[in-house]
């Protein structure tokens, strides 16, 4: 049985494989107010600090091309893994992490574990340019985040901005992205700053010349060199083009005037694939915007297909479940009924608080009995006693849950959750209904809905040698709404 269940795992994973399908509105019924919180967090953060745009705008592209879209970038360094936000062309230079956790926080009060990280990138960026006074337009959603991130592949990608045009044309090839698109997407420097470590060998020794690059102005070029002296502090700091907080075609005028501020950008004046593009969205600010638009999306589009998650925290891949925490799927009538969470028994007892929850069913057990400050702290040989707390909910009250304690010796009862309950519904109270079909690892024919997408209990327990699985449901509750709650005791 146990090999049926782990071939079936085996083929779970094969299949959420495949890059999930993105689309505009993607959030609506799940969190339909994701949007307009990630705009809010955005706006203040703008305020506080006008840069904040463009800082959010640049991860995107930082992200997406470095295995897609998929929010790796954000993932802090581990022991065990050396992510992307100390690679070359990211280290010292990519900023406003702490907008994305601003965002992820809020996210996360008002739609647990349902937005992903990915996606925050995406919307906030777009949110940066429509608050720069740029276009307006509709992201599509629906990534998942990363469970890794590669330093070397950062490395090994992102170009640098003394790249020339050729380079920056080849590159972006290699992503299905055409000439315009690359010069529409440089239009992103239309806001924010580059510091001067970027351009002092252009400044100073252009090509191994020892020279200036001559194609910056003269005038520009004496500006840079009084900011940015050789030698002189490399975190200085200049505007990417003359309107540095507001987002037009300004940018595009500078490159046509010689005053662009990073090589990777004038070079696209100077190369003559690029050039055409340059002077067109100088000339046309909507040619521009509308470009940019399509640039932007086909961008977002970029997925590695490689298995994901949403994480709870931006910075961190979710832990593999604790002992005492709870995973199932609760019926939250704010969300859609596919949704799954991963909470602690601490955070559950707070959402359950607040109310406006229904949870059909859904058995937390808690090996530490911090639930329950009084029961019996009884742990005699020839006893086992244990407390198990059940959230009950009567379909006829909707908004109305409760916890029932039930105290049974699992020195009678089998190791499973699922004897527990079967002992308690036999010999406490016969009102309490679950299903029995997952009981021997045959749990795949059940499709429950684990963090978002079909799978299998197992595949979550992998990680934890003494796992027991239970598959409840309200017994009014349809099967397409179908309840799972997978409850493991430690080894206690
Ligand atoms: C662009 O840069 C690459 C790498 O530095 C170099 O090989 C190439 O010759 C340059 N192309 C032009 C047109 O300058
Ligand atoms: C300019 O760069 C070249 C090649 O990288 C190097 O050999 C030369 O010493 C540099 N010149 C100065 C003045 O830094
Ligand atoms: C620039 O600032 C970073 C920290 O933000 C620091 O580590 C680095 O040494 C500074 N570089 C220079 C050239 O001052
Ligand atoms: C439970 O989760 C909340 C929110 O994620 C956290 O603040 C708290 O420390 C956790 N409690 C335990 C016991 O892990």
């Amino acid at each position: 049985m146990l090999l049926l269940a782990f071939v079936f795992c085996l083929f779970s994973v094969e299949i959420s494989r495949t890059a999930p399908l993105l689309q505009p509105g993607y959030y609506a019924k799940s969190c339909p107010n994701a949007e307009l919180i990630v705009r809010d967090v955005m706006k203040k953060a703008m305020i506080k600090d006008p840069r904040n745009g463009a800082s959010v705008l640049r991860l995107q592209f930082h992200d997406c091309f470095v295995n897609g879209c998929d929010g790796s970038l954000l993932l802090d360094d581990t022991p065990a893994m050396l992510g992307e936000k100390l690679s070359l062309s990211n280290i010292n230079s990519l900023r406003s992490y702490v907008v994305v956790d601003e965002i992820k926080e809020a996210l996360e009060s008002a739609c647990p574990r349902t937005v992903s990280c990915a996606d925050v990138i995406v919307i906030a960026s777009r949110d940066a340019v429509v608050l720069s006074g740029g276009p307006e337009w509709e992201v599509k959603l629906g990534r998942k985040d990363s469970l890794t991130a590669s330093q070397t592949d950062s490395d090994d990608i992102m170009p640098s901005t003394n790249s020339n045009a050729s380079v920056l044309v080849d590159l972006f090839a290699r992503f299905d992205l055409s000439v315009k698109d690359l010069v529409a997407l440089s239009g992103s420097h239309s806001i924010g700053k580059g510091r001067c470590s970027s351009i002092v060998l252009r400044l100073y020794n252009q090509s191994g010349t020892g020279r200036p690059d001559p194609s910056i102005e003269p005038k520009f070029r004496q500006k840079l060199h009084n900011l940015c002296p050789l030698g002189g502090d490399g975190n200085v700091t200049s505007g990417l083009d003359s309107t540095p907080h507001v987002f037009d075609n300004q940018y595009f005028k500078d490159l046509v005037n010689g005053r662009g501020f990073l090589n990777s950008d004038e070079t696209l004046f100077t190369f003559p694939r690029t050039r055409v593009y340059v002077q067109r969205y100088s000339e046309d600010e909507s040619e521009f915007f509308r470009d940019f638009v399509d640039g932007m999306i086909k961008m977002g589009d970029l997925q590695s297909g490689k298995p994901g998650e949403i994480r709870r925290n931006c910075r961190v891949v979710n832990d593999p479940p604790l002992k005492e925490v709870v995973v199932g799927g609760l019926k939250d009538r704010r969300m859609s009924s596919q949704t799954c969470l991963l909470m602690n028994i601490t955070t559950l007892r707070r959402r359950l608080n607040q109310a406006k929850l229904l949870f059909p069913f859904l058995l937390p057990v808690d090996p530490q009995n911090r639930l329950n400050q009084q029961a019996k702290p009884v742990a005699q040989s020839s006893h086992k006693l244990k407390n198990f707390q059940i959230y009950r909910w009567n379909p006829e009250i909707p908004v109305k849950t409760y916890l029932k304690n039930y105290e049974i010796d699992l020195k009678e009862c089998g190791s499973m959750v699922f004897d527990a309950l079967i002992k308690i519904k036999n010999e406490i109270d016969p009102t309490l209904s679950f299903r029995c079909s997952c009981r021997e690892g045959i749990c795949g024919a059940c499709a429950m809905d684990i963090d978002g997408c079909n799978g299998l209990a197992f595949l979550l327990f992998k990680g934890i040698s003494q796992e027991l699985r239970s598959d409840l449901k309200e017994s009014t509750t349809p099967m397409s709404n179908l309840i799972v709650t997978c409850v493991s005791i430690g080894k206690s």
